[in-house]
């Protein structure tokens, strides 16, 4: 095939009629001259001219929306406003016709609800063009931060065998008949025949085998897909979704959260300094919608500003006990207006009461450390005040929770009684309790949510519209 030169190169060429080779796909073809056309290397399109006489009327009826094109043709300066640009037609081939009765995506607005049930299209319009293109520039920006700083990247398993990180549901991985599994003498379905031996599942988090690799190489993070089978039907939810973990040896709680603080800061500059033209597009939609709100629920900033305001200023830092005094004495609490009011010490936090510390109380990014140890995970390290773990998240305004991570409880005795107080299996985590008995160090880590960064970053309000195609309960199309 001839080489063709993408769209964002020719759009910022000098125009010398020269000849080029452009392919992509027809947004709209006007007065039977004027082809918008878009390849996806950037929200901008550029227009193809044809002269009237140029072509076959037979040729034209097939330049439709959503045709797929192949030009050549000369690179010019555009008599148009709003372009430098234009390519003049000298040969012009329809790679893919492209009905235009029934091809689903016209140029006008579609409502997202409507583009999910075409997820197979929606790459073909602006919001998912630049939507993924953002999140292309974030998994980039993501191994740049890390391998500027010496981590590892390390690939954990995607089928686990430990249930017990107690993140959430699993997801059962076997390769039995359902209608028919192997049953032991008792009647029980006999997991020692199944594939791998035994009852294996989807992961829920790459922590516990990040560890022990941070044990070896020091600092390392994982990035890959995780899977929770909660029937969490919320914006912020997704039963597949990826994770960012870094894991490091010798860090304590506070060392953690200046990573957290630092690794968000550094995402949020290379977006601005990588994706100018989809963030104008982003943050002109996200303003638009905030338009169609009633004046009070609007968001004061624009997305550009948002982004910006994470750069500009440190993130509030206070303890779970801190958070708790001024949700109780908040007017939503005293109003009853949460949904679940907080009366005492211990409540778990939820969605509502993060935002409103973030979006109203502090107004600006808020993380949230040392939490009662009943509503944390088993392998969070326990403070001296015996109530009290070593977590921390970061909340985000919009989003709520985007990280979640804690120091780890390094010491063999303390992790040991709290697995067994908690009623978890010890023979499953023997591996992680055994990373504690032999050259056990201090280290803590973290879990970034990729689709609720990238919706930050977007200013989109669902999270299914984030990810490329998303599953969530009642949903595994594509
Ligand atoms: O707070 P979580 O459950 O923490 C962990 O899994 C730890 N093992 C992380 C660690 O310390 N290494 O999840 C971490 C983050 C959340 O803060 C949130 O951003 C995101 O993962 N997350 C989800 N994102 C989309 N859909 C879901 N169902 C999510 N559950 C968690
Ligand atoms: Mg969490």
């Amino acid at each position: 095939m001839i080489k063709r030169t993408k769209i964002k190169d020719l759009l910022v060429t000098a125009p010398q009629g020269q000849s080029i080779v452009l392919m992509g796909w027809v947004r709209t073809f006007r007065n039977n001259q004027f082809i918008s056309i878009s390849d996806g290397s950037t929200i901008l399109t550029i227009q193809a001219v044809v002269e009237l006489d140029q072509f076959e009327e037979s040729l034209l009826k097939r330049i439709t929306t959503g045709a797929c094109l192949s030009i050549k043709g000369k690179l010019v300066a555009s008599p148009a406003k709003g372009q430098l640009v234009e390519v003049k037609v000298d040969e012009l081939e329809v790679l893919g016709d492209s009905d235009p009765e029934k091809y689903p995506l016209q140029p006008k607005k579609h409502s997202f609800e409507f583009l999910r049930e075409i997820a197979h299209l929606r790459p073909r319009t602006n919001t998912f063009g630049a939507v993924m293109r953002v999140r292309h520039a974030m998994a980039f920006a993501v191994h740049k931060f890390f391998n500027e700083k010496g981590f590892v990247y390390v690939n954990t398993p995607i089928i686990t065998g430990s249930d017990a990180e107690g993140a959430g549901a699993m997801f059962r991985v076997t390769t039995f008949d359902p209608e028919n599994p192997p049953r032991d003498e008792a009647g029980h379905v006999d997991h020692s025949q199944d594939f791998f031996g035994r009852e294996t599942n989807l992961t829920v988090s790459g922590q516990l085998e990040g560890e022990s690799y941070a044990m070896g190489l020091g600092e390392i993070y994982t990035f890959g897909p995780t899977f929770r089978a909660e029937n969490s039907n919320t914006t912020r939810h997704l039963a597949e979704f990826w994770m960012i973990e870094p894991e490091m040896a010798f860090y304590d709680i506070n060392d953690n959260m200046d990573l957290a603080q630092e690794m968000l800061q550094y995402l949020m500059k290379y977006a601005l300094e990588h994706c100018g033209d989809d963030l104008a597009f982003l943050d002109k939609r996200a303003s638009d919608e905030e338009m169609t709100k009633p004046q009070a629920q609007r968001n004061e900033l624009g997305l550009i500003d948002r982004i910006k305001f994470i750069i500009e200023n440190d993130f509030q830092r206070l303890t779970y006990t801190e958070a708790i005094e001024i949700l109780r004495n908040s007017t939503p609490n005293k109003k009853k207006k949460f949904q679940y009011i907080i009366e005492q010490w211990g409540a778990d936090l939820q969605s509502e009461h993060e935002r409103f510390l973030v979006e109203k109380h502090f107004k600006k990014p808020v993380i949230l450390y040392n939490y009662p140890k009943e509503i944390k995970s088993f392998y969070m390290r326990q403070n001296d005040d015996g109530k009290t773990v070593g977590a921390m998240d970061v909340l985000f305004p919009g989003i709520g929770e985007i990280i979640g991570g804690s120091a780890r409880e390094e010491r063999y005795d303390k992790l040991l009684t709290r697995i067994n107080e908690m009623g978890l299996p010890e023979e499953d985590l023997k591996w992680y309790i055994e990373l504690r008995k032999f050259g056990s160090a201090p280290h803590s880590g973290f879990g970034l949510g990729f689709e609720r960064l990238i919706l930050f970053v977007t200013g989109m309000t669902n999270i299914r519209d984030v990810i490329p195609f998303p599953r969530f309960p009642g949903n595994a199309e594509f």
